[in-house]
């Protein structure tokens, strides 16, 4: 017999979530999959599980990823070519830190219009220098169920414990202010010209991420169903 399919889960097509660190594509991801109940794809939770587990993968990557770098392109194509071959993503799935190079988004095209999906809408979540700095430092994250708070913005009930599952907060190792200089860095020069790239082919909605957390998930829900 054939698995029950959510009732929520629609025909949304891929999306993907550009924005610097921090911008907020965590967060408005577990929104959208909330709404429309398709896979959440994050490149950095695949490398950072792989590095858990102690894969040849995460070996590879684990140094790249403490110095605040990108991973190199070939590596994160091919992780990401298993996971999309996988058929939950069939009726659509929601990209996050994923493209992040003109390489990566070339790729990306292709492997989509090989397997006859839809080109994918791209919503870009701009958030200023300064702002960025404040969430990251204060960013917290349920290592059980991956809920994510901010000490600033948006805190835990209780301090430091999950109000899900009552499990002790962590802070991300590469959310120490050395590493997020690099990070925004690669952000600018790696990532930024992929605005251009998908500005030229009419895909790109942009959205202010500055605003609260619910006014900016509804205006990524208006892009999406724009
Ligand atoms: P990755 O895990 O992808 O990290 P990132 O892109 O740096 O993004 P973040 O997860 O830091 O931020 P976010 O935008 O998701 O923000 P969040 O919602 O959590 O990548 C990590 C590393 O892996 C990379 O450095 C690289 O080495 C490697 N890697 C990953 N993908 C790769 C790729 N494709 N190619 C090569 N290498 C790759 O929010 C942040 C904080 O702000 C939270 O505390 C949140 O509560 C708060 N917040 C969110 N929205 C709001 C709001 N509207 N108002 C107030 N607070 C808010």
């Amino acid at each position: 017999m054939p698995a029950a399919v959510d009732p929520r889960t629609r025909n949304l097509g891929p999306v993907i979530l550009l924005g610097p660190p921090g911008a907020g594509k965590g967060t408005q991801a577990k929104a959208i999959v909330a709404r429309f109940a398709v896979p959440h794809i994050s490149t950095g939770d695949i490398l950072r599980d792989n590095r858990a587990r102690g894969t040849e993968l995460g070996k590879r990557a684990a140094a790249i990823m403490d110095r605040g770098e990108l991973v190199p392109d070939e590596l994160v194509c091919d992780m990401v070519a298993d996971r999309l071959r996988q058929a939950d993503c069939a009726p659509g799935f929601v990209l996050d830190g994923f493209p992040r190079t003109v390489k990566q988004a070339e790729w990306l095209d292709a492997y989509l219009a090989g397997s006859k999906c839809a080109p994918a809408v791209v919503v870009c979540i701009k958030v200023d220098y300064n702002e960025l700095l404040r969430r990251l430092t204060g960013r917290r994250t349920c290592p059980a169920c991956g809920r994510i708070y901010n000490v600033h913005f948006q805190p835990p009930r209780v301090s430091g414990v999950c109000d899900v599952d009552g499990s002790k907060l962590v802070a991300r190792p590469d959310d120490s202010e050395e590493v997020i200089a690099p990070r925004l860095k690669a952000y600018e020069t790696q990532t930024l010209p992929l605005v251009e790239y998908y500005t030229r082919s009419g895909r790109l909605r942009q959205v202010d991420g500055a605003a609260p957390v619910e006014q900016v998930t509804a205006q990524v829900m208006k892009a999406l169903e724009a």
